[in-house]
């Protein structure tokens, strides 16, 4: 652990790089994600495939989060973004809400020694309010103990809708040109961003899904326009270390070309009547007689 960088008091920096992780990011060779984001799923089929209730597998569920957090506080990313409840779970039945509620607390009163240990700062996203009060205190808690470390931040996604996000910013921003501050005409992407939850952080840069669906589930719809995808069939349980390495391998064999072209792109050959075509000369048009 580093020493206390200033601020808040028991502050922590980020952990002290290991000699393990700085051979697994020099494998890499420095195509890392600064931003990773996780769509946890599968914890439902993985305790039903052993004959056991559901929520076991969200309570098995917490040991891979710590553990996937720790990990990628280590390897150096700057910021981990877990999908832990969407606005859609409200829908399961009572004693599952009620039992993942009581999951986060535990974790979080659990955890806090891991995340002072490696520097980590709690910040949740969604609506919070939604909540019962005694996870929303604990998540208070959590992120007031945390504010000044200056290491990874962990953002909790809980009752987290994509559209709900864009909408409740635009309902801010509506706001303030009620008030006089803002005027319509200087809504574009940039000042729309502001109103997000966390504006402070980054886009992620790989978006992983574990237990095989191929769906962003309306998670950080705005944020993930130029994310990498990784689905892999593990059951998030079941997501450790070595899933988790896979995922940043797969991640720098991608070529992530946000919409351009490499600067050294050859000229491409074979553009004779390429010209014509454009112009719409005869031989090309449609249509013939
Ligand atoms: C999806 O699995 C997972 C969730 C709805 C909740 C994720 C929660 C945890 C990992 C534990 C609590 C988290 C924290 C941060 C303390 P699913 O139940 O939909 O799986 P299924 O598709 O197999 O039914």
């Amino acid at each position: 652990m580093s020493p206390s960088s200033g601020g808040q008091a028991g502050a922590t920096g980020p952990p002290a790089p290991t000699p393990e992780a700085l051979a697994f990011r020099e494998s890499l060779r420095g195509v890392f994600p600064d931003h990773v984001a996780i769509i946890m799923d599968g914890n439902g089929r993985w305790a039903q495939e052993r004959g056991w209730v559901r929520v076991r597998g969200h309570k098995e569920g917490t040991e891979s989060v710590r553990e996937i957090t720790t990990i990628a506080a280590e390897l150096g990313c700057k910021s981990l973004t877990l999908y832990a409840f969407s606005r859609e779970n409200w829908k399961r039945p009572d004693f599952e809400v009620s039992t993942l509620m009581r999951l986060l607390r535990l974790y979080l009163r659990r955890e806090l020694r891991t995340l002072m240990d490696n520097g980590i700062r709690l910040v949740a996203i969604g609506r919070l309010s939604d909540l019962p009060e005694y996870a929303q205190r604990a998540l208070r808690e959590t992120m007031e103990k945390t504010a000044g470390n200056t290491g990874m931040v962990l953002r909790l996604a809980l009752s987290y809708g994509g559209r709900t996000e864009v909408a409740d910013a635009l309902r801010a921003f509506s706001e303030e040109v009620a008030a006089g501050r803002r005027r319509p005409d200087e809504v574009n992407e940039e000042t729309l961003r502001e109103y997000l939850y966390d504006p402070g952080t980054g886009d992620p840069d790989l978006i992983i899904r574990t237990a095989g669906e191929m769906r962003l589930s309306n998670f950080l719809l705005w944020q993930a326009s130029y994310a990498e995808f990784y689905v892999t069939e593990d059951c998030w349980p079941d997501f450790r270390r070595p899933q988790f390495e896979a995922a940043l391998r797969a991640f720098a064999a991608r070529k992530r070309k946000f919409g351009a072209l490499p600067a050294d792109a050859d000229e491409p050959a074979g553009l004779e009547g390429l010209e014509d075509v454009l112009e719409g000369a005869p031989e090309h048009s449609e249509g013939g007689s």
